[in-house]
């Protein structure tokens, strides 16, 4: 991969011991690497130091100079960094996990102009309340939501051997990182020419 090539963060969303989350991260990670269209990097927010208070000021207006804890860095640097994100969600309680939003909370313009697709997961829903709401939040932040994303309901019987047992899942992936290449070059694209006027 050169300089150029567009970079992806697949988040894994989920903190929870025992949780599911790094074996659909891991699945979407390799379908993308198979797609070629970028160069990809997995973040796992259980790796990551994420306090739920926050600093006074709002990371939108504070730039570098926002006081994030050192364990943050390699969360900031890559969010900084991504050209495109997949965050990897489950559903709880209709929505998705506390440790995405407070990961989300702590940045601000590292969302801005980049699109945001998302797997989920979950019982029978498959995790579509949890997108929902994660559409709705990105929106804030000036981040471009894919259309197409992928959803699993009741992953506990869909799932074996570390992939979906549905043959039709890696065309699905397929149409969702095309969709989200497309973006990627766009944005970066215009990103480039011009600031985003936020
Ligand atoms: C606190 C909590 C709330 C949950 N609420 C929902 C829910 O509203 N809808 C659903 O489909 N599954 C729900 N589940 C089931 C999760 O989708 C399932 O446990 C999944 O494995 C969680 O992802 P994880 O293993 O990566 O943590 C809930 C699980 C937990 C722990």
């Amino acid at each position: 991969m050169d300089n150029n090539t567009l970079k992806l963060v697949v988040i894994v969303g989920s903190v929870r011991e025992g949780r599911f989350g790094p074996v659909v991260a891991s699945w979407i990670a390799e379908q993308a690497g198979l797609h070629g269209g970028f160069d990809v990097d997995v973040v796992d927010l259980a790796e990551i130091d994420i306090p739920l208070s926050l600093p006074a000021a709002s990371p939108k207006f504070a730039g570098d100079a926002y006081p994030r804890p050192a364990g943050m860095a390699a969360l900031t640097s890559a969010l900084e960094g991504a050209d495109a994100f997949i965050v990897v969600t489950p559903e709880y309680n209709h929505s998705y996990p506390a440790s995405l939003k407070a990961a989300i909370d702590w940045h601000f313009t590292q969302w801005t102009a980049k699109p945001v697709a998302f797997v989920s997961y979950g019982g029978a829903a498959g995790g579509r309340h949890a997108v929902l709401h994660l559409e709705n939040v990105l929106t804030e932040l000036h981040a471009v939501t894919v259309r197409d994303g992928l959803a699993f309901p009741n992953y506990f019987t869909a799932w074996q051997d570390g992939r979906p047992l549905d043959p039709a899942a890696p065309g699905y992936a397929k149409t969702l990182l095309d969709q989200l290449v497309w973006w990627a070059g766009a944005l970066r694209s215009a990103r480039e020419a011009a600031p985003y006027p936020a």
